[in-house]
């Protein structure tokens, strides 16, 4: 049995992964989660280093989304270090599949996103990184833009009118699976998108057609959303954070499409529009 242990198992593409390896032939999986919800899944809570040895324990292959109680927690240890602790705990782990994204590798050393990139790539496991650009599913996820898409109402977020290639959450887990389960994308980085780019205004057009209901979007400017109150009384790290992602989705490099979904998969990355058509029925329930 090939042990394969899916961290964030209850999000957006914790859940794709273990649906796409769970008929994988002599793989046994095992789902974590800071609050599991059965016995199937084993406990892994960041903040509690006392989980981290009984849910590593005899683990193969990691797919492995990154903490980020450090963000919210100004108190909380280093984000490089506690995954590099992490990974130390093991003794049996041979792979490990990276959620990271899109841009981390051209930020500063110092930011959350690449110092756990060095601390997997310093790891001495195979590794991969994936650097997917915004995901599709934050528009049919019940914790992010959801509720705003079903009320009719308004998302609020800078792109300087910039097109983004949104990926969908399925293939970044088919692509996990092909490395965890195939091997020969060791210490290769991809960055995932989808097979074309939508500026968020034609985005959510499209979402309020099939939902029903006009969602609004506004394009804030990046200087505006930094300096509002909201966000400057967050902790430097997360500005900081923030300052990165919406500088990218402000840029030509967030509407670009790299072709590695499909290099690594043999077939084309799904499209938005099928994603659209797929989730009408929920925005309209
Ligand atoms: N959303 C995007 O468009 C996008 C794009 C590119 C990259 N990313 C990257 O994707 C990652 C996930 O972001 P997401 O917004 O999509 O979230 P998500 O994976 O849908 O949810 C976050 C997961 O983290 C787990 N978690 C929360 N607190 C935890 C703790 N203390 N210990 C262990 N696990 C904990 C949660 O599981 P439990 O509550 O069950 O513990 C949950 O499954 C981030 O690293 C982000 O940088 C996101």
């Amino acid at each position: 049995m090939y042990t394969v242990l899916v961290t964030g198992s209850r999000g957006k593409t914790g859940r794709a992964v273990l649906d796409a390896l769970k008929d994988h032939p002599g793989f046994r999986l095992i789902g974590a989660s800071s609050k599991p919800a059965d016995a199937s899944q084993v406990r892994l809570d960041w903040g509690d280093k006392a989980t981290w040895a009984t849910a590593l324990s005899g683990v193969d292959a990691l797919y492995l989304v990154k903490p980020t109680d450090n963000l919210t927690d100004p108190a909380a240890p280093d984000v490089g270090d506690k995954v590099r602790a992490f990974l130390a705990t093991s003794r049996s782990l041979k792979r490990v599949v990276l959620l990271s994204e899109i841009g981390a590798s051209g930020r500063d050393e110092s930011l959350d996103e690449r110092r756990v990139e060095r601390a997997v790539e310093e790891s001495g496991t195979e590794w991969t990184i994936l650097q997917p650009n915004w995901f599709m599913q934050n528009f049919s996820d019940a914790s992010f833009y959801l509720p705003a898409v079903k009320s009719g109402g308004t998302i609020s977020v800078p792109t300087a009118g910039k097109p983004t290639s949104f990926i969908d959450t399925r293939d970044i887990a088919d692509v996990v699976a092909t490395a965890l389960a195939r091997g020969g994308h060791g210490q290769r980085t991809y960055t995932l998108t989808g097979p074309e780019a939508y500026t968020w205004s034609d985005a959510l057009a499209m979402i309020s057609e099939a939902g029903g209901r006009r969602v609004t979007y506004v394009d804030i400017a990046l200087e505006d959303f930094l300096t509002n109150p909201k966000i400057t009384a967050l902790p430097e790290k997360v500005r900081a954070h923030y300052r990165g992602v919406y500088d990218l989705l402000s840029s030509d490099a967030a509407g670009a499409v790299t072709g590695h979904v499909e290099a690594v998969l043999g077939r084309p990355a799904r499209g938005f529009k099928a994603f659209v058509e797929e989730n009408a029925a929920l925005w309209r329930a």
